[in-house]
Parts: C-alpha cells; structure tokens; sequence
C-alpha cells in the first residue's frame, strides 16, 4: 500500500512537472509585420504546398494573363507556406486564414534553378487592410527572395486584389487548402 501511494505521489509531480515545463504557444501579435528576417531559407525550412508551375500550368493558368510570370516558360512558380505562432488553417466561422501566415512564391531559371523574384502575401492583423482584403499585405521580392515593393495601402494593391478577390471564398488565396 505505501509503495502505492509512493509511485502515485512521483506520478503526480512527475505530471506537475511536464505541465511546469510545456512550452507556451506563442501568440500573433496584433499586427504582423514580416521583413527580410522571415525570408531565410523559404525553400529548405517553409512548406512547399503548390508547384513547381511552369506556364499556365496551375490553377487558373490561363487566367493569369501576364502578371505572375505566366508568360515566360523558362521560369518556374513554386509556392511555400509558413506562420510562426498557429497552424495554418482556415477559421470555420470568418472563412480566414490566421494573422501570422506567409506565403511565398518563388520565381525560378528552369535552366539552374536561380531564384530571380517572387512574390508574397501576409496575413497583417490589425485593422490593415481590413476594407477589401482581409488583412493581407501584397508584397514583391526581388532576386534575393528579399522585400521589393510593399503595397501598403489598399489602393496601391489593386492589381493583386483585383484577382486574388475571385477566391474570396479562400480568403483570397489559391494555394492554400
Ligand atoms: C492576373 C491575376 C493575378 C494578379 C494580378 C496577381 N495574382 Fe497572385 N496569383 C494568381 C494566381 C492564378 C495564383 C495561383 C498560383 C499560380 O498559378 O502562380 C496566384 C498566386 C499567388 C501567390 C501564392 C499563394 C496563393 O494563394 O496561391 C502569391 C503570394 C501571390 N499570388 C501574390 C500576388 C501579389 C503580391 C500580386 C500583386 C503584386 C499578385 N499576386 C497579383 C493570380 C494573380
């Protein structure tokens, strides 16, 4: 009986003790900001979830017209996923995906795989962009993989609203399921 109520005692601490030591999960901040910081090592350590695309190839590949490189069949588009806090998944009651969330795609020289440019769309927070485009921020990489153009406000991202609004019903985005 003792060595019952022995083995139940270091049963318990033992549980104090892994709850004392879980991590806690760290939370978004209110708005995310992603720079040049978050742009290391995109292809080894983020998550490939589409591509490599080459042409109209993809969805909506005929749609593209030119933006997207579309038009050139010696480049490749490859699209990477990542949020540091949260899993990436899709709010069943705002129809969102959460603040924190990267997406890259990657421009790449079929011939030796070079990256020449990419672009990306992050989930802000805040109230940025809130009146059409729920928060993502529209950005350009140059060939670095680094931070180009930022369209800040929701006018000067138009172009990219303009067609990632018709999958609204994804939150704006093709790649992420
Ligand atoms: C002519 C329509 C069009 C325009 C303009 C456009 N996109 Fe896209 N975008 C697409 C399509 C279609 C895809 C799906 C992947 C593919 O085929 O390359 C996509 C995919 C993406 C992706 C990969 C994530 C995803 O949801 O699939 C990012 C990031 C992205 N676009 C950013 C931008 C940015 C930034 C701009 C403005 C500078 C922009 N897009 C302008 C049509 C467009």
């Amino acid at each position: 009986m003792k060595t019952f109520f022995t083995n139940l005692a270091s049963a318990a601490a033992l549980a104090a003790l892994m709850f004392a030591c879980a991590p806690t999960p760290p939370t978004p901040p209110a708005d995310f900001i992603a720079g040049d910081s978050n742009l290391v090592n995109v292809a080894s350590s983020w998550t490939r979830i589409a591509g490599p695309y080459i042409g109209t190839a993809g969805p909506d590949g005929s749609f593209l017209g030119a933006a997207h490189r579309v038009g050139d069949t010696t480049v490749t588009r490859t699209v990477y996923s990542r949020n540091n806090f949260v899993s990436i998944s899709k709010d069943a009651s705002s129809g969102r995906y959460p603040v924190g969330t990267m997406l890259v795609k990657l421009f790449r020289r079929r011939t030796d795989s070079t990256v020449i440019g990419g672009s990306m769309m992050v989930k802000r927070g805040g109230d940025f962009a809130a009146a059409n485009a729920t928060g993502w921020e529209w950005i350009n990489l140059n060939a670095s993989g680094q931070v180009a153009t930022r369209f800040r406000s929701d006018s000067a991202a138009a172009a990219c609203v303009g067609c990632h609004r018709t999958r609204m019903s994804n939150d704006y985005s093709w790649s992420l399921k």
